[in-house]
């Protein structure tokens, strides 16, 4: 088998030559500049380290229309996810196609230059069909369909040109990007790899889904999400310390890999799990973990719609091996972790724990049981709700 190709057959670099990030600083200082916010940035980082491969840049009408009707690129590609550069009517007034013009962090610091190829308008009717598209509701209280009625009137489209990556960013030592994981898994000799989307703590659930998939390839990219999630969702800081703490004491070190994942969380459930996918095979991978409610928030989506939604593909366009899980957990009388495919014994055997218990136990100071979670993971959630 061996590493992944990415998808579209081409690992996307859109950084500028380092000999040339000097001049093009200088001539980017006098050109218009739009300040991202931090999901932008971090969209802007993932097309220009290949994640977000075959996209050069920011989608043109012909793409985000596609992608929101037909879940594939104009060129047929599949891709299930809108990734646009909004602006105000304001900022929209000034800026005309053709023009170049410079991208910048809230401090100021030019990242990117950016060639406009297209502007068009985002109206309020394009935000409610993104939203029923993209998310399958236009419930405002859906975290995304949030996000979409904030955009600005307008949207950008065109390549863009990467001059310096994003200041201060966390967790550099976990921080591989699609050209390092590859190299990584290539020196490791992994032919077989599979990864794991999370955005939380990692459980016995999780761990579970893990290891049987780890029976059956050479190897584990753990990658967390850390880009924007919303309210009430752990910090990534404390999950890293989680995860950290975990492979420490549970896992064989030679076997897996702890890198994080820079993008925004969407919670676009069974689309969301296709992006996941093909970012994920980007990083090289060839097998991509999907359980239960992936990506999901709230009763937006059935348990195993992000399962079902894989079957809208051909294998071979997606092109990366998805396993699927079924819902998991610990049987007290199996005396081990299972699911209704490996279990038959009574729901009131198993150890459920809705997330707002063990929000409560790990607020009171009280560890979940460890058939639920690792104590020394619990001991780091604990802490970090002491402390808040
Ligand atoms: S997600 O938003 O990133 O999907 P989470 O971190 O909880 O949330 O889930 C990570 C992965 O584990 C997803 O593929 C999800 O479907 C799966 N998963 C979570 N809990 C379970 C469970 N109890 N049984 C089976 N799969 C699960």
């Amino acid at each position: 088998m061996g590493i992944s190709t990415p998808h579209g057959g081409t690992l996307i670099n859109r950084f500028v030559d380092q000999n040339k990030v000097a001049d093009l600083t200088e001539k980017a200082a006098s050109l218009p500049c739009l300040s991202l916010s931090a999901r932008e940035i971090s969209d802007l980082e993932l097309i220009a380290t290949g994640v977000f491969s075959p996209l050069e840049g920011f989608m043109g009408r012909a793409d985000y229309l596609n992608v929101l009707q037909s879940m594939h690129l104009a060129d047929g590609l599949p891709w299930t996810l809108p990734i646009t550069l909004s602006v105000t009517a304001e900022e929209a007034a000034s800026l005309k196609e053709g023009m170049e013009i410079a991208l910048a962090d809230e401090s100021g610091l030019i990242l990117a230059l950016l060639q406009i190829e297209e502007k068009f308008p985002l109206t309020q009717k394009d935000k409610e069909k993104e939203a029923r598209l993209a998310y399958g509701t236009e419930d405002h209280a859906h975290p995304g369909v949030a996000y979409t009625h904030r955009l600005g009137d307008f949207l950008l489209a065109g390549k863009i040109d990467m001059l310096r990556r994003p200041a201060a960013q966390d967790f550099q030592e976990h921080r591989l990007e699609p050209a390092q994981t590859r190299k990584v898994f290539t020196e490791k000799g992994w032919d077989r790899i599979v990864a794991f989307q999370t955005r939380n703590p990692v459980h016995r659930a999780h761990e579970y889904i893990q290891k049987c998939a780890m029976e059956i390839t050479d190897g584990l990219l753990l990658h967390p999400i850390v880009g924007e999630t919303k309210a009430g969702d752990i910090p990534a800081d404390v999950r890293m310390d989680c995860y950290k703490v975990l492979l420490e004491n549970y896992y064989p070190k030679d076997r897996t890999v702890l890198s994080v994942f820079p993008a925004a969380m969407r919670y676009a459930g069974p689309r969301e799990a296709i992006f996941h996918a093909l970012c994920r095979k980007n990083y090289g991978v060839t097998h991509f973990i999907v359980g239960r409610d992936h990506a999901g928030v709230g009763n937006y989506y059935g348990t195993y719609d992000a399962q079902n939604i894989f079957k809208e593909f051909k294998a071979s366009e997606l092109d990366i091996q998805p396993l699927f899980f079924d819902h998991s957990f610990y049987c007290k009388r199996c005396l081990g972790m299972a699911s209704a495919k490996t279990c038959s014994h009574e729901a009131s055997e198993r150890i459920a724990l809705s997330g707002t218990k063990v929000r409560e136990m790990l607020g009171e100071g009280i560890r979940p049981p460890q058939e639920f979670s690792r104590p020394e993971v619990a001991d780091i959630l604990i802490k970090s709700m002491s402390k808040h």
